[in-house]
């Protein structure tokens, strides 16, 4: 553990590269990760908790507080990622039943009690899914927007549009009441869209690389990467897959791999055409007040370099 790590809560709902970027923060002493809270998106949510327990084991830590969260979204009907991810939302490799236990307590529950009692301003929530948890507990407890230090969310698209309709990301589109709310609570924001992580793509080096560490976590990740890149390389016709929810772990540890501006986000929620689109005044066309960070560039290779690094230190 470094000095002063990072605390951080990690709000997901895996799927492979939730597990990857797990993965990522498990083997980084500058975060001290309070919890793993788990919400319905990629998968429902009983086996959302499952995964994520599964990754904790997979990563040697039982110690680590898993929390189920939300089943479903603040308003609309849940929609899932089989497609993408697998029936389990970790397809591509079979991983022992977990024994280590769920925790008792809601993950909003957790979240409102642990915002309220930990110093003001000291925890970052990173989410990797729909935002529906967060959405809860600032509408059951506004009061701890101004407790939490930043968010740092993977979701939207702007100049990369959407991946699960022309215009919406997947985290968005799921449960973009919940992002409205958080887009609106005057929380430090930091977006990190498919304009980013478009740019991080996996290749056959890499998943080489991994199978060469012979460990238990290079062979995990490398099956995952195998499973759940047919799906993009066949829509995108490209030779890997984008890495998305690494990259907000990726931006925690080395935030100079990333580039982007301060402006306004607003997302939309109620058209059925583009409902979960961003809508991101990049260009500064609006008067609208700057309400987040948005990325909107990575330097690809640092990041796979610091990755494989991270990812070699599990045994
Ligand atoms: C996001 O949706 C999910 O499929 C991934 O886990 C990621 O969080 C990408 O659109
Ligand atoms: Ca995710």
């Amino acid at each position: 553990m470094s000095l002063h790590p990072q605390k951080i809560i990690i709000d997901t709902d895996p799927g492979q590269d939730d597990g990857v970027a797990i993965l990522l923060a498990l083997a980084s002493p500058e975060l001290d990760i309070l919890a793993l809270t788990t919400v319905a998106g990629n998968v429902p949510l009983a086996l959302t908790q499952r995964n994520a327990r599964m990754i904790c084991e997979l990563a040697k830590r039982t110690d680590m507080k898993v929390f189920a969260g939300s089943d479903k979204p603040l308003k609309k009907p849940l929609v899932t990622a089989e497609n993408v991810h697998g029936k389990t939302g970790l397809d591509g490799i079979e991983l022992p039943e977990p024994t280590m236990p769920l925790q008792e307590q809601h993950a909003v529950d957790f979240l409102i009690e642990t915002f309220r009692s930990a110093p003001e301003k000291s925890i970052t929530l990173c989410t990797l899914g729909p935002m529906t948890n967060i959405a809860h507990a600032l509408i059951q407890a506004p009061d701890i927007a101004s407790r939490i230090k930043n968010i740092v969310l993977m979701g939207g698209g702007f100049f990369e549009g959407g991946n699960i309709t022309p215009s919406a990301e997947f985290n968005m589109f799921v449960d973009p009441d919940a992002a409205k709310v958080v887009f609106s609570a005057g929380i430090d924001l930091t977006v990190i869209p498919l304009d980013v992580t478009h740019k991080a793509m996996t290749n056959a080096q890499w998943i080489k690389d991994l199978r060469g560490m012979h460990t238990s976590v290079g062979e995990a990740v490398a099956a995952w990467t195998d499973f759940f890149e047919r799906y993009d390389k066949e829509k995108y016709g490209s030779e890997g897959a984008p890495l998305h929810d690494p990259c907000v772990i990726g931006y925690l540890l080395r935030p100079d791999l990333f580039s982007g501006r301060h402006i306004n986000v607003e997302i939309e929620a109620d058209s059925s055409l583009t409902a979960g689109a961003t809508v991101a005044d990049w260009w500064g066309v609006t008067d609208r007040k700057a309400n987040a960070y948005y990325l909107n560039h990575i330097d690809r290779d640092g990041f796979f370099e610091l990755l494989t690094e991270r990812l070699g230190r599990h045994a």
